[in-house]
């Protein structure tokens, strides 16, 4: 029996260890997956709605560690997480994505001499101003096992050295759920509940650091808004850092006076994905919505001036447009007369990355013979 910790955190990873646990369910005699909350994230519209939408079980463990500044957070985590290893002797640790919980946990384990397997390895901006860029390199280099979405992560993996033995090319976990919720996502009352049709408007999403805790490049930021708006309405669900800082910086009065723009608190999962199914276009610097835009065939514009998923520009709807205020309107613009994007999904991004996964790791500690749907090693 392999037991694993599966570790989770912050908004993403709820969404990556959803089909994770499904796929570890089918084999209830060879894994037992014992999930542990960070609690990184709290907002009862951070977690519970994605506890609830995605079916995810209660976790066995709850840090509870909160917000605080880098270090802060990394260390309590530290120093939460180990007794856990301890007290659980786990044959593996799981982590995910590039948040502060997975380099926390990835670093105890680590330490432990306890294997661990990262989900979503190997993608890289090449830009250390972002600290998940520090999260993925360090966890990079601690894993054991490195599950890769894109063959272009296994590259960059290589390149820093990695044995290619570590790596396999799986597929995109977050993008099993999409596939699984995109049924029920699409019957939920979201958008005649906000009086929107499909196509008739726009969705943004902000939260990186670098955009939203700077006043003049979230003005410059809003100040696009305020353009784009006056063409189509903008529906713009604001992360808790966002909503802070509008109110830190005093851009409320701003905000209340665009008129075609509905300011929305976080939504759970299955209600944005209906939201940015039907969106016109998007308009967000998160990292997961530029694959899934990818996945949904919707026009997503990065506000950011680099990107770890290049992939979803050459094989998806993407496109970098950097934090111009005129750029940023001018490619907005040009969503507006576009036809929509010819649907070209990328590589085993097929909602059986989590399947691949799950095999892959019987496989290496022998609970299951290597035959079926194995994955393809970089
Ligand atoms: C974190 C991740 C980021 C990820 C994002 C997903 C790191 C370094 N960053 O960024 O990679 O894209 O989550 O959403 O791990 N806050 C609340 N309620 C909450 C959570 C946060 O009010 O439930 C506020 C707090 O003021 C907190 C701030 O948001 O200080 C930032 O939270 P934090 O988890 O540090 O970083 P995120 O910006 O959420
Ligand atoms: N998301 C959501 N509700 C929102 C905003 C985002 O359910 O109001 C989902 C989105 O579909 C994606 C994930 O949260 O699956 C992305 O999280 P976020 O942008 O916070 O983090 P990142 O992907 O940038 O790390």
């Amino acid at each position: 029996m392999l037991k694993v910790l599966c570790v989770v955190g912050a908004r993403p990873n709820f969404i990556k260890v959803a089909p994770l646990l499904k796929a570890m369910a089918d084999f209830p005699g060879s894994i037992q997956p014992v999930l542990v909350n960070t609690g990184q994230h709290y907002d009862q519209e951070m977690v519970d709605y994605f506890f609830d939408d995605l079916d995810i079980p209660t976790p066995e463990v709850n840090l509870g560690v909160g917000s605080g500044s880098h270090a802060q957070q990394t260390a309590r985590i530290m120093a939460d997480f180990e007794p856990v290893c301890l007290e659980y002797s786990p044959d593996l640790v799981m982590v995910m994505g590039d948040v502060n919980s997975t380099l926390a946990c990835s670093l105890v384990a680590s330490k432990l001499g306890i294997k661990i397997a990262h989900i979503e390895a190997g993608l890289r901006s090449f830009d250390r101003s972002m600290p998940e860029e520090i999260n993925r390199e360090v966890t990079d280099l601690l894993a054991d096992y490195l599950f890769t979405t894109c063959e272009d992560a296994g590259v960059n993996l290589c390149q820093q050295g990695i044995p290619e033995s570590r790596i396999f090319f799986v597929g995109n976990v977050m993008i099993d759920s999409l596939l699984a919720y995109l049924d029920k996502a699409q019957r939920r009352p979201i958008l005649n509940q906000i009086q929107l049709q499909p196509g008739n408007y726009a969705l943004a999403t902000l939260h990186r650091p670098s955009n939203v805790d700077d006043p003049e490049v979230l003005g410059e930021l809003l100040d696009a808004f305020g353009i784009i708006q006056g063409g189509i309405k903008l529906v713009f669900p604001a992360h808790p850092r966002t909503i802070k800082n509008i109110e830190r910086f005093g851009f409320e009065d701003r905000i209340k006076a665009m008129n075609n723009l509905t300011i929305l608190p976080p939504q759970g999962y299955l209600d944005f994905l209906a939201l940015m199914k039907s969106a016109r276009f998007v308009l967000t610097d998160s990292g997961g919505l530029q694959e899934e835009t990818t996945v949904l065939s919707v026009p997503c514009l990065t506000l950011r001036e680099n990107t770890e998923r290049p992939i979803t520009i050459s094989h998806g709807t993407n496109t970098l447009v950097g934090i111009n205020k005129d750029k940023i309107i001018s490619e907005a613009g040009r969503c507006l007369v576009g036809l929509p994007p010819s649907l070209i999904t990328p590589p085993l991004w097929d909602g059986h990355a989590s399947d691949r996964v799950v095999r892959t790791l019987l496989n290496i500690f022998g609970l299951v013979s290597s035959t079926g749907k194995t994955a393809a090693v970089c």
